[in-house]
């Protein structure tokens, strides 16, 4: 027996109707914004996500599936999908005509963690991207863009978090600022954060234990030392929001673990994954298309986490899983009945019509039993008697309720019986 790979997972039914009712509600909500879909590869060259995420980041330094090709080369299983989507807009110079553009992605996505509740190695994610526009009206307008989609699908407790990283400008000067209030520190910091100190000393800002978590309590906020670019931006970000009823808090501590972003960042939790775990997340990310060798276009998306998403609906009781319209049963009996069955059956189904049979000429009681088991509401049955006055015997198993009905009116009677459209 060859189990999956720690980490992978297979989504079985009944959830897997669970992710297509968030699908296709996502769907919708995107289009009315004007997001189209884009398809993107799994496989990328490795050098994508080590530019744009950022070579000293846990993703890439830890968590990046990279292997040689069989001619050598490193490519890498997607962690994440804006490398890829921002690739493609380069590659396809789809800021042509019009450097505005928004897409939005379905996917699995890569990342060697340690699995546990809500952290996996494959995952997926719905994620979107706007290019062109360095508004902070399209910040706030994607946010309530997600924050509805949450609301429609009935996630409860939703808390966003936002804050400003500042730019390529401010933001040195305020890795300054926090390199002197560590100074004297360090060595009380937890061995991770010594590192961070060293190489990426934001990430001691968002680091857990409780240790660090003291130390940085009383560190220099962000928002306070933002130029005066970022700081008129977060403001509009904040008033827009307002403006749009989406409620928001603000978390100076965090810093999120990809280097692109710039200015407004955010993660979505909910009630039932703990505070570590965000459900959504993303930010703004001027200077990655440019850095990536296109031209200058600004960009803000987001990542929603679907497994995590998909467990907080199931755990919360509204969400049924649907298993579908419940199905309508044939009972075959005997050779004959077998023969002019298959055309029946595939005129019902071919009209909508959920329909399940059993094979190898069972038992009557046999076939019942199975019509039960699927939980059939209605049963057809088919045998010797039935096709002598060209007809079947429709059964009803709440009221036990048999009629016949000839065979050329079963489908209409189907109809007001299951409610289907044929
Ligand atoms: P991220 O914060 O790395 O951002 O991931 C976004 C979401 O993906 C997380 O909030 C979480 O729900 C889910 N996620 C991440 N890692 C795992 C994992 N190992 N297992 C299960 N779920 C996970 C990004 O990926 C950015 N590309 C988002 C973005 C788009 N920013 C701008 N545009």
């Amino acid at each position: 027996m060859i189990n999956s790979i720690r980490g992978f997972n297979d989504i079985l039914p009944p959830e897997t109707s669970i992710w297509q009712q968030v699908e296709k509600e996502a769907r919708g909500i995107f289009a009315a914004y004007g997001f189209s879909e884009i398809r993107v590869p799994i496989v990328e060259k490795t050098g994508l996500f080590s530019r744009s995420i950022g070579e000293t980041t846990d993703i890439v330094e830890k968590e990046m599936y990279t292997f040689a090709d069989r001619h050598g080369e490193s490519i890498t299983l997607r962690p994440e999908g804006t490398a890829p989507v921002v690739r493609a807009y380069i590659e396809h110079k789809i800021y042509g005509n019009d450097p505005v553009a928004k897409f939005y992605y379905l996917g699995p996505m890569f990342r060697y963690e340690r699995p546990q509740k809500g952290r996996f190695r494959q995952f997926h994610q719905i994620g979107a991207e706007v290019f062109g526009i360095d508004d902070p009206a399209v910040d706030a307008e994607t946010l309530e863009m997600l924050v509805s989609l949450f609301q429609r699908l009935g996630l409860e407790g939703v808390s966003l978090q936002i804050n400003s990283l500042g730019c390529k400008e401010c933001r040195p000067l305020y890795k300054e600022k926090l390199l002197n209030f560590l100074q004297d520190k360090k060595s009380q910091l937890c061995q991770d954060c010594q590192r961070r100190y060293e190489i990426n000393p934001l990430r001691t800002l968002d680091c857990k234990s409780p240790g660090c978590v003291e130390i940085t309590s009383h560190a220099p906020s962000i928002l306070d030392a933002v130029c005066g670019g970022c700081k008129n931006h977060f403001e509009k970000v904040k008033e827009y929001l307002a403006l749009s009823h989406v409620n928001f808090s603000l978390n100076p501590k965090m810093v999120r673990g990809l280097d692109y972003y710039i200015r407004t960042t955010f993660e979505i939790t909910a009630l039932g994954l703990g505070s570590q775990n965000a459900v959504a997340a993303g930010g703004r990310y001027d200077g990655l298309v440019k850095d990536l060798g296109g031209p200058d276009v600004p960009g803000f998306g987001f990542a929603i986490g679907m497994e995590r998403l998909a467990m907080l609906l199931q755990d919360n009781g509204q969400w049924r899983v649907d298993s579908g319209q419940s199905p309508v049963f044939i009972v075959i009996l005997g050779d004959k009945a077998e023969a002019s069955a298959f055309g029946l059956i595939k005129n019902l189904r071919q009209n909508g019509v959920r329909l399940e049979r059993d094979y190898g000429n069972k038992s009557i009681k046999a076939q019942m039993k199975r019509a039960d088991k699927l939980g059939a509401k209605f049963v057809l049955i088919l045998g010797d008697n039935e096709l002598a006055s060209n007809s079947v015997a429709i059964k009803n198993m709440e009221s036990g309720e048999q009629e016949k009905v000839s065979l050329d009116r079963v489908g209409e009677k189907l109809k007001t019986l299951i409610g289907v459209s044929l």
